[in-house]
């Protein structure tokens, strides 16, 4: 379906056309003046100059060409020279019928889908989810679905890092405290155990320990990077003990990215490209991109217009080991051979934004990514305490992932159960459901590169910009629905009317913005567009509902009008938080 503002903007440029002006003068915005009109052209005063003409007399020609328009209810010539104009209730009417009978509302699909690679979560094996991996999580899964829903076809690849010195330090910690297991006996030619030795809290504990241990002791540290080479290198019992770590990690982190509706297509990680990386550094070398400075191998990606210093690339450390540069270009390189995306997008941590430019640098220089393959990096800001800094424990430690969970469920736990005496099972599974909107939303209604306070009194409260106050809004919409049928209505025969009063049309004015958003939002990589228009949209339901007999209503047309637009509000919101990676609950 054609966007309405495109069909307005082409009615009014017929219109300036017809009256001998240039078309594009007739180009149509969202009123800056919601008081006065609905919508505005300003044309006619960037016409002035080139007709020589007063800019208000343009614009009574071209409004008189408006005069019968089967679009607008008035058109208004204002000085010095707007067109100020209003809508036909009966347009307005037709064009949400038309949205309510397509699918996506009528959002038009590319003509050339892309192919989208999305990098994000990116958390670290046997290392716990802490707060620092929310934001990826969140921005990430809600531009995989926005992206998705526009039409494109997007891949959303988990990126786990596994395959760092962490895995190395486990593994000698490990060693310290079972030196018996059989992975570490280099003679042994059995069978591994199917067991992992170890839990996935002993996991959570040994990494701490061990990366503490290593800060304080250098023969510690040594022992941990050997046995991060020979766990690269292949050695068996590495190798098998490492399996052993991810799938017990994996599995403990699929549960936690499930309680955060975030789902990943890919659960590729660091090491997948380890193979990969011989093939790679040959082709470095061979194209004169690589060589060797003071032992370790790097290629230079500094460029002459650059203002600030960008410091070579370093493909392998002195003693041959990949490093976190190197799995990623390696990365890029599997991704363009076997996806061929047309773009790869990594939401990460906006500190790493230098490091990304080195490596994009060095993959567009090596030939690893061809002018076909956009690289973007989406970097967001930090989640800070309410005094600003980085978000901490009550301690000053990081705080895991399922604390916070736990402590923002607790809040909305009680908070339900202070307003409403619901069955404790159903108050507790409820809370989830809104306590995620409340993380969710108090996110993404951000822009993501800039930092934002994560403030639980605020992000949970039923009032204001906030997450539960959308849950609250479509709870409330359900509520009417489901009254309307008990009193013995049916959704299927209902049908939109025209508009009778101002709430309702202004209502009506906020759905129709839809496809627009969703295009905007996909196209900036912006899931605070759609916050921004399900808080709009939502304050347009609630005005109207406070304006509105909606099942009182006794002309039968016109209460089957208000449920239609009901349901099409209910859709539309329901689309727009699915968008954003969280849900509505049947009642609150
Ligand atoms: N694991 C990394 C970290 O914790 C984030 C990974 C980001 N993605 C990437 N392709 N490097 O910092």
């Amino acid at each position: 379906m054609k966007k309405i503002l495109d069909m307005i903007s082409e009615e009014v440029m017929d219109a300036f056309e017809a009256a001998g002006y240039a078309r594009e003068l007739g180009k149509v915005t969202l009123s800056n003046r919601p008081d006065l009109c609905e919508y505005q052209c300003n044309g006619a005063m960037a016409g002035a100059k080139q007709y020589k003409k007063a800019p208000i007399m343009i614009a009574r020609d071209a409004a008189s060409g408006l005069e019968n328009s089967p679009l607008f209810e008035e058109v208004n010539a204002v000085g010095p020279g707007f067109l100020n104009l209003k809508l036909r209730p009966g347009f307005l009417r037709d064009y949400l019928e038309g949205m309510a009978g397509e699918l996506k509302f009528g959002l038009e699909m590319p003509e050339k889908p892309r192919r989208i690679v999305i990098d994000y979560g990116g958390p670290n094996v046997a290392k716990p989810l802490h707060v620092g991996h929310l934001r990826s999580a969140i921005i990430g899964e809600s531009i995989k679905r926005i992206a998705r829903y526009a039409g494109h076809e997007v891949i959303g690849d988990i990126h786990l890092g596994d395959w760092g010195l962490q895995m190395g330090l486990i593994m000698t910690e490990l060693q310290e405290r079972q030196p018996e297991l059989v992975y570490f006996d280099e003679n042994y030619e059995g069978e591994y155990p199917q067991e992992a030795p170890f839990t996935i809290s002993q996991l959570e504990e040994i990494y701490p320990t061990a990366s503490a241990r290593s800060k304080e002791d250098g023969s510690y540290r040594e022992k941990a990077m050997n046995a991060t080479f020979k766990l690269q290198n292949g050695v068996p019992g590495y190798r098998a003990l490492w399996q052993h770590i991810i799938r017990v990690s994996v599995e403990d982190l699929k549960k936690n990215y499930r309680n955060l509706n975030v789902e990943f297509d890919l659960w590729k990680g660091e090491s997948d490209v380890h193979d990969l990386i011989p093939g790679m550094v040959e082709r470095m070398k061979k194209g004169g991109y690589a060589y060797i400075s003071e032992g370790a191998l790097v290629v230079d990606v500094k460029e002459e217009t650059d203002t600030r210093e960008i410091p070579p690339c370093m493909i392998l450390k002195s003693d041959g080991a990949a490093l976190y540069n190197t799995t990623d270009l390696a990365t890029i390189m599997e991704r363009v051979e076997k996806i061929a995306p047309d773009e790869i997008i990594y939401v990460v941590d906006k500190r790493q934004e230098l490091y990304f430019e080195q490596v994009f640098r060095c993959a567009r220089k090596t030939g690893l990514a061809g002018p076909g393959t956009g690289l973007r990096f989406l970097g967001f800001g930090t989640m800070n305490g309410k005094d600003g800094k980085p978000f901490k424990t009550r301690e000053g430690g990081v705080m895991r992932l399922e604390t916070l969970l736990e402590e923002i469920n607790e809040v909305m736990y009680r908070k339900i159960m202070e307003s409403r005496q619901v069955a404790e099972e159903e108050a507790r599974e409820t809370a989830r459901v809104v306590a995620l909107s409340a993380i969710k939303y108090g996110d993404l209604s951000n822009q993501a590169s800039k930092d934002y306070i994560f403030d639980i009194d605020r992000f949970t409260s039923s009032e204001g910009d906030t997450g539960p106050y959308i849950l609250y809004t479509i709870v409330r919409i359900k509520s009417i629905l489901n009254k309307f049928q008990e009193g013995g209505g049916s959704l299927e025969l209902v049908t939109l009317q025209p508009a009778v009063n101002l709430s309702e049309k202004a209502l009506m004015l906020e759905l129709v913005g839809f496809n627009a958003m969703v295009e905007t939002a996909c196209e900036e990589i912006g899931p605070h567009r759609v916050a921004a228009y399900i808080y709009d949209l939502a304050n347009a339901f609630n005005h109207f509902y406070h304006e509105t007999k909606i099942l009182t209503e006794e002309n039968q047309d016109r209460k089957a009008g208000f449920i239609a637009l009901l349901l099409l509000t209910r859709d539309v919101l329901e689309t727009c938080i699915d968008l954003l990676g969280f849900s509505a609950p049947e009642r609150m």
